[in-house]
């Protein structure tokens, strides 16, 4: 029984049920990477679906690593599973210095393959089945598939669209049970491109002090912020330092989505419970990728700087060509991140699976179903702008093609 949302179901893909744990049946793939594949068997599609900048990983971390594979004899081998120590002192001495925030590399950090390996330990470090973990709605759709591989419970709550996607805090009050577990934050938003404020976050901390509950951020955006903001992060709040399990990745800040690299840093007591998982899973993040992270620490902030102001080009772009198409969407822009939740207007249109397999096979557009972003996500579509300007300007004129052909036969 794959999740209602999923598109693969819909096109027909085979799904055994036998033999297959309830867990899994009740999963999807997310819908962000359902609507990459079914696009690469669609020649010619332009594809908004997937969160895969068009940047290259700097040359001088590609040059750099290239070294390092002649020469560096462990290159090859497994590291510690925690990670090599050298990118976990370097990546604490950073967030002491930039952010202000003092961390044990030693004890309280440790690397995973990616920011999604680092979600996934903690899911399956906290919960127990049934347990209940709080989603913004909508929120990232893979967190939602992985709190149901941990055997936990995702909640979505609602955020506040007319208000820029604000957190709905008396919302978050209300679904708190004698079985959640945890409140996951976004920040930077996916979908919806928010950037939440210290006030909404400190609110969520003194909720998470009362309710006695775990905040996990994840923050694989967070140089992407377009509106001069000054990031608010939950761990700078003393009395809830130690329910936070922070996620973070070289993906997104260093053009580095295929290394896989990313860490999570919670108390010490998290992370030696972590660690089991970890062993279980992959053992170690790959060594290689680690080493290239390292690099990307020691060299140049330059490239990133100028992916953000490229970034920030392209959200404009995208919002004057949402713009131009006011029967079909409206939208709120986004502020950080690179991703943009427009809502669907014309009534027919709002299923937004079957809007979303319409315009993959008859606009070659490819973007993502709102519904997977959440109970509130349906009726909206997921857009991503980190793509060339090029293929942002080729998808919207196919989706203006399509449009205006679409009025003219409803
Ligand atoms: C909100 C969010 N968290 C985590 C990830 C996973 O990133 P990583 O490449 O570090 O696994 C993504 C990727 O798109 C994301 O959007």
């Amino acid at each position: 029984m794959p999740a209602k949302h999923s598109v693969f179901e819909k096109v027909g893909k085979k799904f055994s049920n036998q033999r297959i744990s309830a867990r899994v049946r009740s999963m999807a793939v997310s819908a962000i990477k359902e609507m990459s594949l079914l696009a690469m068997e669609i020649p010619g599609t332009v594809s908004l679906a997937w969160g895969l900048p068009s940047f290259e990983t700097p040359l001088a971390i590609r040059q750099r690593i290239a070294e390092e594979l002649l020469t560096n004899p462990d290159i090859g081998k497994y590291a510690p599973p925690p990670g090599l120590p050298a990118l976990k002192a370097k990546i604490a001495e950073r967030l002491a210095r930039e952010k202000g925030l003092p961390a044990d590399p030693q004890t309280e950090i440790m690397i995973t393959a990616g920011g999604m390996q680092a979600l996934m330990m903690s899911f399956m470090t906290i919960l127990d089945p049934g347990d209940e973990v709080l989603l913004t709605s909508p929120g990232f759709s893979s967190h939602y598939e992985q709190i149901t591989l941990a055997s936990g419970e995702p909640v979505g709550v609602p955020l506040l669209e007319e208000e820029g996607w604000k957190l709905d805090l008396d919302a978050f009050r209300g679904a708190v049970t004698p079985k959640t577990r945890a409140i996951v934050i976004v920040n930077p938003a996916n979908p919806t491109g928010t950037v939440f404020k210290e006030e909404e976050l400190r609110e969520l901390a003194r909720l998470a002090l009362e309710r006695d509950l775990y905040l996990i951020t994840d923050d694989p955006y967070e140089v992407y912020m377009y509106g001069g903001q000054k990031k608010f992060y939950l761990r700078s709040i003393p009395e809830v330092r130690d329910r936070v399990i922070s996620c973070s990745s070289f993906s997104k800040e260093f053009a580095m989505t295929g290394w896989r690299v990313g860490w999570v840093w919670a108390e010490e007591g998290v992370i030696n419970q972590m660690l089991k998982v970890q062993d279980s899973f992959v053992i170690c993040a790959p060594t290689i990728s680690q080493v290239a992270s390292l690099i990307a620490l020691q060299g140049s902030y330059q490239p990133t700087l100028d992916m953000v102001e490229e970034m920030r080009q392209r959200r404009e772009l995208i919002c004057g060509r949402l713009d131009s198409l006011p029967e079909l969407f409206s939208y709120q822009k986004p502020e950080g991140a690179y991703y943009i939740f427009p809502r669907v207007l014309p009534p027919g249109l709002q299923n937004s699976v079957d809007l979303c397999v319409r315009l993959m096979r008859e606009a070659k557009v490819v973007a993502v179903p709102g519904s997977a972003f959440g109970p509130t996500g349906e009726g909206h579509i997921r857009m991503s702008y980190c793509m060339s300007r090029e293929q942002i300007g080729e998808a919207f004129d196919r989706i203006e093609g399509w449009w205006r052909k679409e009025k003219r036969v409803s």
